[in-house]
């Protein structure tokens, strides 16, 4: 018997580290380093439930409970916000400016149906991302045989016939033209496209979300929540459609270069959580470009759709049918529009000429006409950064987040401190929070004289820097950078 227990109990040792690890291939259970590269192809693109935001209203947001530095507060917490009557209180105040999808009086549930099929269509799904655009033969077809279930093949061959005969075929032709170049110039082919998708299911989705919504949760007090790319809007951009281009659907302005998505996310940005990605290889930096943009686009063909039905809101009551031909050339009409806004960015980047200065005196010199400037009218800066942004005036931005203008004294700049990105940012704006973008100033400075908008960097690198602001004092002590 005991025999046998010092046998069992030798073939137990001699079992252990079977009985520790499972009978696997130890070598297997270790933390693999090779990233997840198969997307399952169930996967989709969840449909839009969230609110829009179609205007931003006039005015600061007003019953604000904590003048100064509010925590971050926006309608897209709603209704899961940590203080859900505040964030009620927001929804209240944007009020007509705001429209729920979920609703069936204002989307039907068949328009939302269509919407979604036709996105999968144009956009693929997770594992198989595209941006398929539609053949000429294609627009042509759904731009003049509207199928619509309640009128007889006869009227709608009727309508179409005529349709063919006054439309403006040539400016359609041009736009799809445009689309198309565009496409290629974004890179936004299948592959890229496929690869991307698996870079940011790695790095970005558990802040930015599968469909590129942004996840609310992901909010932190003070800090601004992680960007939700489907209105195709962008903050940190260097692109600047002039105004002279015609607005097709919601326009240029907002949108980014290539090279600014792929700076923000190699450097991240500062003063918030989203992080820099060093380490990507310049080729998954490409791919994960590549990847957003085919997000925002979708997202922006989704959200001008879905707004334009509010506004058509009236034709479902007399044409019960909106959401049949009708509803497929309208998304079509957004998808070539967003495709050709992008491409109209990529073609305007700001000109940024190169630093003017190189002796530390010009530069300080720069920096206090610079401050004459910021509290001059023509420039406003402090109607909005209300002492150096120590006392901001609260604002929304196009999502419907409370922003407050940036505290300059701090030198934390999301977009970069460096010159040229701070030029960049004056002569641009912020396009979705509303900040004035002064690129008109420079068309007022008389030749020679020096550029105002570097004499603004200056002074605000300047701000950010108590050294400099000595040394600024001690050329003019009348300037003064107290409350
Ligand atoms: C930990 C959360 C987090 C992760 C992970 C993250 N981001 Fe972000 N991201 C943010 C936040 C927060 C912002 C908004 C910053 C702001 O508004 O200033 C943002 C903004 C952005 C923007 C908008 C820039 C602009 O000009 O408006 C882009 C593009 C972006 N992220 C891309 C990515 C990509 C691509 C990845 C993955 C490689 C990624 N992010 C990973 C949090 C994150
Ligand atoms: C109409 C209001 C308004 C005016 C006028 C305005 N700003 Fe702003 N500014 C804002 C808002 C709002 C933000 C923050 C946007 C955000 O966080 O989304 C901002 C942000 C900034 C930033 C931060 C950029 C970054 O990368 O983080 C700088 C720098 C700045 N403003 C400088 C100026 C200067 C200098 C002037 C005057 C020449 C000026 N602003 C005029 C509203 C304004």
């Amino acid at each position: 018997m005991q025999l046998f227990c010092l046998r069992l109990r030798g073939l137990m040792l001699a079992l252990a580290p079977w009985l520790v690890v499972g009978c696997d291939n130890p070598t297997a259970a270790t933390d693999s380093p090779t990233p997840e590269t198969t997307i399952l192809p169930t996967a989709r693109y969840a449909p839009r439930r969230d609110f829009l935001v179609i205007a931003i209203p006039e005015g600061a947001p007003t019953h604000w409970h904590a003048p100064g530095y509010p925590p971050t507060r926006s309608l897209r917490l709603y209704p899961h916000g940590p203080d859900a009557d505040l964030v009620a209180e927001l929804r209240k105040q944007l009020n007509k400016n705001i429209f729920d999808p979920t609703d069936p009086t204002l989307l039907q549930p068949v328009q939302a149906d269509r919407i979604n099929r036709l996105l999968e269509v144009y956009f693929g799904t997770p594992a198989a991302p595209r941006v398929s655009l539609p053949s000429w033969e294609t627009v042509v077809a759904t731009a003049t045989v509207r199928l619509e279930s309640k009128k007889s093949l006869g009227a709608i061959l009727k309508s179409a016939q005529s349709r063919l005969r006054s439309f403006p075929w040539d400016v359609w032709y041009t736009d799809w033209h445009a689309a198309t170049a565009a496409q290629d110039q974004l890179r936004l082919d299948d592959a890229t496209l496929a690869r991307g998708s698996v870079v940011y299911r790695r790095w970005c989705m558990q802040c930015h979300g599968p469909s590129g919504a942004g996840e609310p949760a992901h909010a932190v007090v003070n800090g601004p929540m992680p960007r939700d790319y489907r209105q195709g809007l962008f903050k940190y951009t260097r692109a600047f459609p002039p105004a002279n281009v015609k607005k097709k659907g919601q326009g240029a302005a907002g949108k980014p270069l290539r090279t600014d998505l792929a700076r923000v996310i190699r450097n991240g940005i500062n003063g918030t959580i989203m992080p820099a990605f060093p380490t990507l290889t310049a080729q998954e930096l490409e791919d994960v470009v590549s990847y957003v943009i085919h997000l925002s686009i979708r997202g922006e063909t989704e959200f001008a759709t879905m707004a334009k039905i509010t506004n058509v809101g009236k034709l479902t009551e007399d044409d019960p049918d909106f959401f049949g031909g009708e509803l497929d050339w309208l998304l079509m009409q957004n998808y070539l529009w967003v495709l050709i806004n992008w491409g109209i960015a990529a073609q305007n980047p700001i000109p940024i000429p190169p630093e003017p200065f190189t002796t530390e005196d010009e530069r300080i010199d720069s920096a206090i006409r610079g401050f004459r400037l910021y509290q001059s009218a023509e420039f406003g800066c402090a109607s909005c950064h209300a002492d150096y942004g120590r006392a901001p005036q609260l604002k929304w931005d196009a999502w419907g987040t409370i922003v407050q203008p940036r505290n300059l004294t701090v030198g934390v700049y999301r977009g970069g401190g460096r010159g040229e990105d701070l030029y960049a940012r004056l002569y641009g704006g912020i396009v979705p929070s509303g900040m004035t973008a002064f690129h008109e100033q420079l068309k007022k400075t008389a030749a020679g004289a020096p550029d105002p908008l570097w004499d603004i960097v200056h002074f605000l690198q300047a701000l950010g820097d108590p050294g400099d602001r000595r040394r600024m004092q001690e050329k003019d002590p009348t300037i003064r950078f107290d409350p």
